[in-house]
């Protein structure tokens, strides 16, 4: 039988949901290969740890003031943490693996730390200790390589993009195009602070141990060949961390609305739209309006997450003129959350309508449900473009939100033959990826090298 306890690894998620959810199916998997689970986190967003039993875990100050927490700047938010947290983490760090004298216990054997590339000071802290680190990339992975670039490309004047270059393609980060830039490399104000984090990101992973990267080789092959160009390390292709066989548990920090699935259940077959713009995308009032006319316009079914506080200025959805959702007559549900996992996998979900953040762009690949892509910041532009271009399974929206253009897009998806060719291409992208993850499949084998990999040392 496994000795759990002698082969722990130490994970420390970035506080996104977007970034708990990948470390902790992470966790979950490594769990089930024998390594016991110390989950160190802020109190910022900090995970619920009444859903995983099975693992330890320790909180962190992070300094964050109540006005901070609620801010819209992610990059504001990540760099307050990454100057707040180093201390409280190293502490936390050294408790773990030096226990006190007084506690009679010997000093652990801790096998790695995994982190988000987002934190910018483990790397230091880990050598201090002579632990290795690995770096978990929840990005796709032709992403993590182009973002590096981001400020190379600012010197190189790409800014701003005339009309007549907008449809260009980015050579240095494919399949981008000079459109796309303005909006990955925000405002001129951001620019200093972004690419000094970036700046900060390749210098703490270049020394690390490995990248685990929560993609595989079907879907990012050509990158993960040029890796070595940039990383001598290796690296870890694990596949969709979800679709690895392990329990199913939720790490969402907001209550997911079960009422979707029994309202799901009513519905035919792949007649459902499902909309969902993410942890972190905002709207103005005017532009959630055209979605909710552009949805109701289309006649087809609808569940849409309206996250609480993602329309600018409002709570929730109070801006919708009253008697809208009487007049959908049970063709449209609005929820603050959704249970997005069981949603997509639903036979009654057909489309979905997302900002194509990764875990959501993974999740729709893996249940084979095509989508329209309305891109809000960072790699979302990335992700669209290979849904719509490369992979050929979803409608780009271009960043048209209006409401001829979404119906336009939901019609051609749901109801035109269109949809028939996208769906049936993106049956196949899933069931490739799905394969990788299979006994003898890329992501599995990858997996096997990880799980050696970070076993030398707990041996
Ligand atoms: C952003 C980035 O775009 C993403 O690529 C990056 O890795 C993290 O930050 P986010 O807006 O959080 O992501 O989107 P996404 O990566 O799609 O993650 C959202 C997660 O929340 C998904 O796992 C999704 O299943 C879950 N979710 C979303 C729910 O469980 N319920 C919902 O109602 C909406």
């Amino acid at each position: 039988m496994e000795k759990r306890n002698e082969r722990q690894v130490i994970l420390f998620p970035l506080p996104l949901q977007g970034c708990i959810n990948p470390m902790l199916q992470l966790a979950k998997i490594l769990y089930s290969r024998g390594f016991s689970i110390t989950i160190i986190h802020t109190r910022f967003n900090a995970p619920k740890s009444s859903d995983h039993p099975i693992f330890t875990f320790l909180q962190i100050p992070d300094g964050l003031s109540e006005s901070q927490t609620q801010s819209r700047d992610v990059l504001l938010q990540l760099t307050l943490l990454n100057n707040n947290c180093e201390s409280p983490f190293r502490e936390c760090l050294a408790k773990l693996i030096k226990p006190s004298s007084d506690s009679g216990t010997e000093e652990r054997k801790i096998s790695c730390l995994i982190d988000d590339s987002g934190w910018v000071f483990t790397q230091s802290v880990s050598e201090s200790f002579n632990l290795p680190r690995f770096v978990l990339c929840a990005y796709k992975f032709s992403f993590f390589l182009g973002h590096l670039l981001v400020p190379q490309i600012r010197r190189e004047g790409f800014l701003p993009v005339p009309d007549s270059e907008a449809e260009d393609l980015v050579h240095e980060f494919p399949p981008l195009r000079k459109k796309d830039l303005s909006r990955i490399m925000g405002t001129s104000a951001q620019s200093e602070p972004l690419d000094s984090y970036l700046h900060k990101i390749i210098e703490a992973t270049k020394p690390a141990s490995g990248l685990i990267v929560m993609s595989c080789e079907e879907l990012d092959l050509d990158s993960l060949t040029e890796s070595n160009k940039v990383f001598s390390f290796p690296i870890f292709p694990i596949g969709p961390f979800h679709i690895h066989d392990v329990p199913a548990s939720s790490s969402s920090l907001l209550e997911p609305d079960q009422s979707c699935i029994p309202w799901l259940d009513k519905h035919e077959t792949r007649s459902v739209i499902y909309v969902s713009l993410g942890s972190i995308a905002s709207l103005n009032e005017s532009d959630f309006l055209e979605i909710a006319y552009g949805l109701r316009n289309t006649n087809q079914t609808f569940l849409w997450v309206v996250r609480p506080g993602s329309v600018h200025g409002r709570d929730w959805i109070e801006s919708l003129p009253s008697g809208f959702m009487e007049s959908l007559e049970g063709k449209g549900k609005i929820v603050k959350w959704a249970p997005q996992l069981d949603v997509l996998a639903h036979r009654a979900t057909g489309g979905f309508l997302t900002h194509n953040g990764w875990n959501s762009t993974l999740e729709s690949i893996c249940e084979g449900v095509p989508m329209i892509c309305l891109p809000f910041v960072w790699d979302q532009f990335v992700n669209a473009r290979y849904i719509s271009e490369v992979w050929r399974v979803g409608i780009h929206l271009e960043g048209r939100i209006e409401r001829r253009e979404i119906e336009r897009a939901v019609i051609r998806l749901m109801v035109e033959s269109e949809g028939e060719k996208i769906r049936d291409r993106i049956k196949v992208l899933r069931d490739e990826v799905r394969r990788s993850v299979k006994q003898g499949g890329s992501a599995s084998r990858s997996l096997d090298e990880l799980v050696d990999r970070i076993s030398i040392r707990a041996a």
